[in-house]
Formats: C-alpha cells, structure tokens, sequence
C-alpha cells in the first residue's frame, strides 16, 4: 500500500513536470460552458510569450519579429499594360502584437472560428514593377514602405484529430484554413530607384489617396500567401502540442 502511495506521488509529480512544459498555453475543458473565452485567454497567453525577447524555443519560435516574407506578386486588373508588381524581402514589424478578440468554437468537429486584432503594423520591402499605374508607366524598382493600422483579421479552420505513433495523445492536423482582414488605415509609399521626383509624388499622392481600392485589388494574391504562411505556421504548432493539452 505504501509502496502504492509513493508511486502515485511520483508519478502525478511527473504529470505535473509533463504539464509544465506546456506552459506557454492554458487547459480548456470541452464540457466548459465559457470554453469560446477559456481558448481566448489560453490564446493570448501564447501570444505573450511569443512576444517574450527569446520567444518559445520548444516550439521553434525564437524569434517572430520581424515576420519575414519572401516574395508577394500582385496585379491590378489583366489588361496588357495592367499594373504588376513584385514585393521581395518583405519585413512586417508588429505582428507579434496580435491579440486574439473573439474565439467560436465547435470542439467536437473541431472548427474554429478567430478574430484577431493587431494595432499596428510596419512593413518595408523592395519592389519591382510594370505596366501603367494611374496614365503613368509604373515601370521600376525600389523601396516600399507601408504602415497598417487597426489590423481585423478572421480566420477559419478545421482541425483533423491523429496520433502518432508511440505516444498516445491526440494532436491536430490542419485539414482547411480560410482567412479574411479588413485595415482601418494605412499610410505608404514608394522610393524609385530612378523616377523622377515629380513623378514620384504623384504616385505616392495616388497610392495613398487610393490605399483601400488598392488593397482590395490586391486582396486575393496577399490571402492566398497568407493563407500558406498561417497553414504552416498552425501545422508547426498543432504538431508540437498536442490537442488534449488544449482542451480536454
Ligand atoms: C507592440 O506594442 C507596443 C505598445 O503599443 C509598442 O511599444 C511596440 O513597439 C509594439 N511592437 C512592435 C514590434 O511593433
């Protein structure tokens, strides 16, 4: 019996230890009533940590700021001299940020809707473009700046449950992820490498006045990355916590 005792104790101290290492979120219980606000807080609780100088190294999250994409296309209507351009080397600073506003849960098909908000993100990259922009031939390169405030962002996804082998519990696998954002306001610009000053305001002049027309335009190509990005990043995370940790 006591050999039992001590047993038990040795081995809920080690569930306590097994539990520690995923500290970085908190435990929801799917019989709950207020599970949509437990996986919220747990949510903004890994946000903070990936805020953290260092961020979760068991998760191979050192480092999220800057947020770095590697290359963005897009193209403003499909006209022979349409407006095309290349964003590479893309730098967004302030993702980290991110807080989550709203969680819709439904656990047993396992279908999450997200609201995020971020204040304020800062992106710089270069670009390379063509075509006509506004009767002026956009054709060149520079730098791009933007600044995006108010980010609103909803994502969708559904969770496929698996084990793996030699461990028991269950983890998810990213079976459909859609997303949508809205940017309450943005300010950019570019820098030619060899425009004409004048020529340079003007446009600057119209991509501003027109940043929301912009964006719309430009909203299937930027989903369509983003929608990659969040994929792989939830499949890392689903992959390294186990779904049980989540919410059992
Ligand atoms: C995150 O927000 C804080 C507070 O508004 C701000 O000081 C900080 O610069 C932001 N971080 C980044 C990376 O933008």
């Amino acid at each position: 019996m006591e050999r039992f005792v001590i047993l038990t104790i040795v081995f809920a101290h080690l569930l306590t230890s097994l539990n520690a290492s995923y500290y970085f979120i908190e435990k929801c219980y799917r019989d709950d009533d207020d599970i949509d606000e437990c996986l919220k807080n747990s949510g903004n609780t890994l946000a903070a940590y990936l805020r953290e100088p260092g961020g979760i190294p068991e998760l191979g999250l050192e480092e999220i700021e800057p947020v770095y994409v590697d290359a963005i296309d897009i193209a403003l209507g499909d006209t022979e001299d349409a407006y095309r351009a290349t964003f590479t080397d893309i730098e967004a600073y302030g993702v980290s940020n991110i807080s989550l506003a709203r969680v819709r849960s439904d656990i047993d098909t396992y279908q999450f809707q997200l609201t995020y908000e971020i204040p304020r993100i800062k992106v710089r990259s270069s670009f390379k473009s063509s075509g006509v922009l506004l009767l002026i031939k956009a054709s060149g390169s520079g730098d791009y700046w933007g600044e995006y405030e108010n980010v609103r962002c909803k994502v969708y996804f559904k969770g496929l449950p698996y084990q793996k082998a030699n461990d028991d519990r269950t983890y998810l696998s990213v079976e459909q992820v859609k997303m949508d954002f809205s940017v309450k306001d943005i300010t950019m610009g570019v820098e030619n490498d060899n425009n004409n000053r004048v020529i340079q305001a003007a446009m600057n002049l119209f991509i501003n006045s027109n940043a929301q027309e912009l964006l719309k335009e430009m909203k299937p190509a930027l989903k369509e990355k983003f929608t990659v990005l969040l994929h792989n990043f939830m499949e890392n995370l689903f992959s390294k916590i186990p779904f049980d940790e989540w919410v059992e």
